[in-house]
């Protein structure tokens, strides 16, 4: 019944949480997206900088929020791999700061785990197996959930990540950022069937092997990129809407089909979403729909925990702290590790 202390710091969100087993006592969330927004995306120094002036204040309102002193806190834990490497170490650094002054184990976190992780928040009694449908602004994966620390990766994406797409398809019809949410609002007035667009052709193999459950997305972009520069010179305004709602219509579609496909392939009953594109309307809609009608049982954690959060990293934490997982100080930060290397974080 391990009680974690969490700092998330891998992108543009400082976030601090508590988490006791599988209930969050208290998520703290300092979004970097207003400081961003005048860049277009992320500047990785801009954000390492930004975490190091907020991650104390985060820690000590999660505290707060919790109503625990450190005396209730059995580990403390952070996000290592992968993010940007300046942004994981500042809190890295705070992480093992606080284990060793206060004299708690350490723990260093996956974060694609900690999305897995942001299921059990809103349904605790989850057990593995299931299958994740791991769709964030990095990564666009099919994850066998085998117990924890164990995944396999039966899916990814070829090329950009959904939200990536999202990001870049936003940029290009100049809603800003972030992408994701700026479509899924314009969607919600557009027609899904106004333009027809390719969903990302890998039925074909593809070099390197094919691969049923791999999505592309790049091919979709150059389509929505293509129709713009099309309608920019038939129409006087372009309707932007429809674009959205086309463009998220075809993600949703494409997502929704190699995900069911994998789930009945493997015989696992449950998918669990994760990652901030599980937070899409549209996505949700279809993947719901198409569960139903296999009888499959679909799970989106609530929004606050698909987007970065600390919540899914100290929950994940806790569990490895259950099992006697714990990380050596010297664990460093890394921008890429692969889902399936999360046990050589812990000794
Ligand atoms: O999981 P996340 O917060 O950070 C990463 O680990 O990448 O995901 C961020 C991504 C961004 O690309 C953002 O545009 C997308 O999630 N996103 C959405 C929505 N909300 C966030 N995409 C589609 N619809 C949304 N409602
Ligand atoms: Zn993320």
């Amino acid at each position: 019944m391990a009680t974690v202390l969490a700092i998330e710091t891998s992108c543009d969100e400082t976030a601090a949480a508590i988490v006791k087993n599988r209930e969050a006592l208290s998520s703290v969330i300092a979004s970097q997206i207003a400081t961003h927004r005048q860049y277009g995306g992320v500047v990785p120094e801009v954000a390492s900088r930004q975490h190091v002036e907020t991650v104390n204040d985060a820690i000590a309102r999660a505290l707060q929020d919790s109503h625990l002193s450190w005396a209730d806190i059995d580990g403390v834990a952070a996000t290592c791999a992968p993010g940007l490497v300046g942004a994981l170490l500042v809190g890295l650094t705070a992480a093992k700061t606080l284990a060793t002054v206060r004299n708690k184990p350490f723990l260093g976190v996956h974060h694609l785990e900690g999305h897995i992780y942001a299921t059990y928040l809103s349904e605790p009694s989850l057990q593995p197996p299931f299958l994740c449908l791991l769709v964030s602004g990095g990564h666009t994966s099919l994850i066998h959930v085998k117990d924890c620390g164990i995944y396999e990766t039966l899916g990814q994406t070829r090329d950009d990540a959904a939200g990536e797409a999202f990001d870049k398809v936003a940029r290009l019809l100049q809603l800003g950022y972030p992408g994701g949410p700026a479509i899924d609002r314009l969607a919600k007035s557009g027609n899904p069937q106004a333009f027809p667009l390719p969903e990302g052709n890998i039925s074909l193999p593809a070099r390197g092997g094919y691969h049923p459950y791999d999505s592309s997305f790049s091919g979709l972009k150059t389509a929505v990129l293509r129709l713009v520069q099309k309608l920019q010179q038939e129409r006087e305004n372009l309707p932007v809407s429809d674009i959205a709602a086309s463009f998220q219509e075809t993600v949703a579609r494409s997502l929704t089909r190699r995900a069911i496909a994998c789930a009945l392939d493997l015989g696992l009953d449950t998918i669990a979403v994760g990652g901030g594109v599980a937070a899409n309307s549209g996505l949700r809609k279809h993947l719901q729909a198409a569960a139903a009608d296999h009888n499959l049982r679909v799970l989106f954690p609530p929004l606050k925990f698909c987007t970065d959060n600390a919540a899914m990293i100290a929950c994940a934490a806790a569990d490895h702290l259950n099992r006697g997982h714990i990380s050596p100080l010297t664990l460093g930060g890394q921008s890429r590790l692969a889902i399936t290397g999360v046990m050589q974080l812990y000794r």
